[in-house]
Formats: C-alpha cells, structure tokens, sequence
C-alpha cells in the first residue's frame, strides 16, 4: 500500500493553470480565531498516524506518557483504542490503553464497530469509557473513546482509530460521543474547534527540520501560503462538500467539458482514512469513462484513460479556488493511454477523496458548535524552512 500511495501522491498537479470556469458565489463563512488562541501540536507519522497518550499513561495523571498511534480518520465517526484487558492475541504487541485511577469512568456499554463491508475481519468490540486524552501539550481529564477488547482476526497494524466526524450537524448536536478536539473545545482548554493537517506528501521536498505536523485549536500561519480556501459542508456529521462544480479534460488536446450535471452524485466525502486518490459511485465512474473516452474495459474489468485527462474540482469555497490533478498514473503509460488514477467505489452514496489528496494541501478541519458552522479549510502548503516554526492565526486565515 505504501508504494501505492506514493505513486498516487504523486500525480496531483499543483496549481495548474485554470480552466474556463463560471463563478460561483459561496455560501460559506469563514471562521475568526481568538486573540487568545494558541496551537497544541502533534508529530504526525505517514497517512494522519498521530499519537495520544491515554488514561493512566497520562502526565497529568503521574503517568510515563507513554503514547498509542492511531489514524485520526475525518471518514469514522466511533473511537477505539486497544485496551490493556483485552487477551486475544492480536491485541499483544501493541501499546494499549491502561485506565486511570483518577478519571476513569466504565459506561458498562459494549459496542461492536463495523467498518468497510463488516464480517469478523473488519469488526471491533468496545467497552465505552470516559478517561483522560493528551495530545501534544495539552490534556482533558475525562473524554469519551472505546476501550477494544476484541480485534479483527486478522489483527490491526495501529492501536487505534479515532474517529474525527462531528458532533455538531450544522450547528445542533447530533453525537452521543463528541471526539476530544470538541470535548476540549468545549471545556475551554482550545480556543477554536479545529484539526490543522501538515502532512507531507512522499515527493514534498523540505528543508531539515520541517515535519509533517498536526495541530488543534486553530491554524499555523507557518505552515500554508496566501490565504485558506473554505468549503461550505452539509449537515452531516461525516465532512462532505455539496454541489462542488466538475470539470473533465478527456486529453487527446480535447476540449474540457463542464461535467457538474453529468454526474448523479453530487456530494464528496472527505476521509483521512481511504487510501485512494478519489473513489467515485458506479454509475458515476461509467459516466466518467464514457467522458474520457477511455479503452476497455479488458479481462479484468480495467479500463486506461487518456494519459492526459485531467479533472478539475471546485468546491464554492471562499476563494472560489480550482483543485486540477491528472485522472492517471502517468508511469503506466501504453501509447497515449494509462491506468486511471481515480476508481470505482461501488454502491456508495458520494464521492470519497482520500488521503493522496490531501496530503498536498495544508487541511483545516474546523468542528463548529452550537449555532456555528461546521468548514473546512484548504491552504497552499508551505515547502520552506518557516514551516517547521508555528504561529497561531489570529483573525482570518
Ligand atoms: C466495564 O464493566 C463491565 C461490567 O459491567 C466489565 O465486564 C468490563 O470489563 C468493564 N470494561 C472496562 C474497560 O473496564
């Protein structure tokens, strides 16, 4: 999956020159940051890995402040961690969750978490519990996550998943189980509700000493160039974008086509966790082929677009800002023609970008509250050696 990804991150154009497009006015609202706001960051491994420190664990606690990684997935709404009581032997080898005498509190409820297509290889159980999270320089005493006592079979390379959905859906709440960003928010211990991504991509060039990073409680100045882009969301708890307008290059010197209203689906999903560059329903995908005047499909059921096919998305964001990537992987050329970049993603009700995507832009994922709205930001990142310093907005971003 690793050289995969690399592969797909690749191929994202930066910049590239805008298509013709009719302007739309946006419907969003950026978010103001606090005079008093400050950044609590995180080191941040390949594909959002970061690390808590939990429970008895915590400093706060008097504990070693020994940490766990998990994903902290923008597409998963539960949290698990794999907790120290668990005996199945998937769960040794891991750093594992042990609960605090001082705030530990068992909601006696137990849980089973369904992820992809379910089955005992993609289902967790969990006792709910409340207990003290850490994250970079900050803490809550008492939060709610699950506590895995039963794995996968198949076991699980992370020690956990935190899932980053929102507990508040256009500005009420709609989560019994709000994440840690909202419940510290909430509490007064950040002063915005926001998750700020820098996460390098596998071909980013940087100086010594600047790092993928990841930030609550506001936005790093350092980290992104000109100003953040913000997209209007629905009101979903998931992060999805409404009505963003499409674009298709077919290549082949083509002409480029206004396909918004040639797709069915009209919303996009943003989720950290999916490895692929951007997931597309059925129906869609065939549409998008047909668009492209693709080759195939073969044997297999494959098809290989036109190398040059490029797709642009615009999602009415405050700058009204055009997103352009290559539809291939450029290393598979045969002829004029490559293996697609984009796939297709089933029975699924939106479009799904995933981490390759992101991974190029400097992402604020911006919670909201009640009676505020829920945004999230894309910025320019920043490649220069100020990025590996941080600064809080103060105002707009
Ligand atoms: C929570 O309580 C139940 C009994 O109500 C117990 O079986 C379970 O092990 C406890 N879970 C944790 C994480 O302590």
């Amino acid at each position: 999956m690793v050289a995969i990804r690399a592969l797909l991150a690749s191929l994202i154009a930066r910049d590239s020159a805008a298509p013709p497009i009719v302007r739309a006015t946006s419907s969003v609202v950026a978010p103001v940051f606090p005079a008093d706001s400050f950044l609590a960051e995180s080191s941040l491994g390949f594909s959002y890995h970061a690390t808590l420190s939990l429970g008895a664990d915590a400093k706060v606690n008097g504990g070693s402040g020994n940490t766990v990684q998990v994903l902290l997935d923008t597409g998963a709404s539960a949290d698990w961690v794999v907790w120290a009581g668990c005996t199945e032997s998937v769960c040794s080898g891991h750093n594992v969750y042990h609960p605090s005498q001082q705030h530990f509190r068992n909601l006696s409820i137990h849980e089973s978490l369904v992820y992809g297509d379910g089955g005992p290889a993609n289902t967790i159980s969990i006792w709910r519990v409340d207990d003290t999270v850490t994250f970079g320089s900050v803490s809550i005493p008492s939060t709610p996550f699950g506590a895995a006592d039963s794995l996968p079979s198949s076991g699980e390379s992370l020690d956990g998943n935190f899932g980053m959905a929102r507990a508040y859906c256009g500005g009420h709440l709609c989560s019994k189980y709000p994440g840690f960003v909202e419940t510290m928010y909430e509490s007064g211990i950040i002063k915005a509700p926001a998750l700020s991504f820098y996460q390098l991509a596998p071909d980013d060039v940087v100086p010594s000493g600047v790092q993928s990073s990841v930030a609550i409680g506001g936005v790093d100045r350092n980290k992104y160039i000109g100003t953040m882009d913000w997209f209007p969301l629905t009101d979903d708890s998931m992060w999805i974008i409404p009505n963003g307008l499409r674009y298709v290059t077919p290549g082949n010197n083509a002409p480029i086509v206004d396909a918004t209203k040639k797709f069915t689906h009209t919303s996009l999903t943003l989720d950290t966790g999916d490895p692929e560059l951007l997931g597309l329903p059925t129906n869609d995908w065939k549409t998008l082929v047909n668009l492209v005047g693709a080759q195939g499909p073969d044997s297999n059921g494959n098809y290989l677009f036109p190398c040059d096919a490029t797709m642009t998305l615009n999602f009415r964001g405050t700058q009204n800002r055009d997103y352009t990537f290559t539809l291939v992987d450029p290393t598979t050329a045969k002829g004029n023609y490559c293996s697609p970049a984009a796939n297709d993603a089933g029975n699924t009700k939106n479009w799904i970008m995933g981490s390759p995507f992101f991974d190029h832009y400097y992402t604020v994922w911006y919670f909201g509250d009640r009676g505020v709205h829920s945004t999230i930001g894309f910025g320019q990142k920043n490649l220069g050696a100020s990025a590996a310093q941080s600064t809080p907005v103060i105002g707009y971003a």
